[in-house]
């Protein structure tokens, strides 16, 4: 199989392609021939730092080092015990280094059955990569941790810091679609983008704090800071009485302590994609109610390219690699 990897674990070395040992599926595993792979922001920050670098240093497999968590594709092999898929099922899911796997910038991956979802027919495969990783971080801030459900009475209102980025673009439509009244946070130009995506009120971070601006809109029953910059406490204190702050960006050494030490309205998260969290977003994609943003689409080999475009932070979309 090939992948693109680094050589070693060493900060600043560059992907390349490289020709690895196709793996056989174990019990309860499945292959997957993969035909797309969506990039995060995590994808070039394990390169270089962040506490998933140190777990996949400890707990994944030794180099080379093949990044990368979410993907999409066909499964062209099942190992023993395996009931749910058959060859042929077309398939979303992450890679998981906790479960001493490689990660996902290859032509094939090998992950147990319950890290992957059906794919229908009428969902493009790219579409379907874009999912995981920030689908299920946005699912999990809003219905999970975040509380907001429709069947559930009392206070809905919801401000997404980073509303036009791939988390926030997500979130964004979770809350709308569990009947939440929505504020995004963006900068100027993504104004008519957030809007487009069902946003009752858009706040232009270019015009001053715009935790300052989002006091015309509160209490908040929930802020989901998809940016990492935004002081918790200016968050805390746009919540309702019962309202949380999900920390969902967040990664240089003093937003990690924040995490670890965050007041019990503040939580932060780790969306990690597995089958059943997949399901909902699947569903919601296919009978359309979820719009997901594809700002290009590049080879795998173009990898650095892809993680130099993340890196700029200033993506409306998901970058979408093809093996
Ligand atoms: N905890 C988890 O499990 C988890 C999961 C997924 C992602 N994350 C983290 O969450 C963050 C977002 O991920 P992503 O994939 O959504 O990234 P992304 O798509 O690259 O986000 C880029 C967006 O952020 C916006 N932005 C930048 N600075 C902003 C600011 N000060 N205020 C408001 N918006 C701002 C940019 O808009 P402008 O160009 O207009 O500024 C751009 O649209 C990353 O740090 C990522 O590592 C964590």
């Amino acid at each position: 199989m090939k992948a693109m990897a680094q050589r070693t674990w060493k900060a600043g070395e560059r992907l390349e392609l490289v020709e690895l040992p196709t793996p056989e599926p174990r019990k309860g595993e499945v292959r997957v021939g993969v035909q797309a792979i969506g990039v995060n922001p995590v994808d070039w920050k394990m390169r270089s730092y962040g506490p998933l670098r140190l777990a996949a240093r400890l707990l994944g497999p030794k180099p080379p080092v093949v990044v990368g968590v979410d993907f999409a594709g066909v499964v062209d092999a099942v190992g023993p015990g395996v009931v749910g898929f058959s060859p042929g099922d077309r398939v979303v899911g992450g890679t998981d280094f906790s479960r001493g796997q490689r990660g996902s910038y290859a032509d094939t991956v090998v992950v147990r059955e319950d890290q992957l979802w059906p794919v229908p027919d009428s969902v493009d495969i790219a579409v379907a990569a874009a999912l995981p990783v920030s689908g299920v971080t946005a699912r999990m801030a809003v219905v999970d941790l975040g509380r907001i459900r429709r069947e559930r009475p009392g206070d809905r209102r919801v401000l997404v810091l980073g509303a036009s980025g791939a988390v926030g673009q997500l979130a964004l439509q979770i809350a709308k679609l569990e009947g939440a009244f929505v504020a995004g946070v963006c900068s100027a130009k993504n104004a008519d983008l957030v809007v487009g995506l069902g946003a009752d009120a858009v706040l232009d971070y270019g015009r001053g704090d715009a935790l300052v601006q989002a006091r015309a809109h509160a209490p908040f029953h929930l802020v989901i800071d998809c940016v990492g910059s935004y002081s918790g406490a200016g968050c805390r204190a746009l919540l309702s009485s019962r309202g949380r702050h999900i920390m969902v960006a967040g990664d240089d050494p003093a937003a990690v302590a924040q995490m670890l030490v965050a007041p019990s309205r503040s939580r932060g998260i780790l969306g990690r994609p597995t089958g059943r969290r997949l399901e909902p977003l699947v569903a919601a994609v296919a009978d359309r109610s979820l719009q997901v943003a594809i700002a290009r689409t590049l080879p795998l080999t173009a990898a650095e390219e892809a993680h130099r475009l993340s890196r700029s932070g200033r993506m409306t979309g998901k970058l979408i690699l093809l093996p």
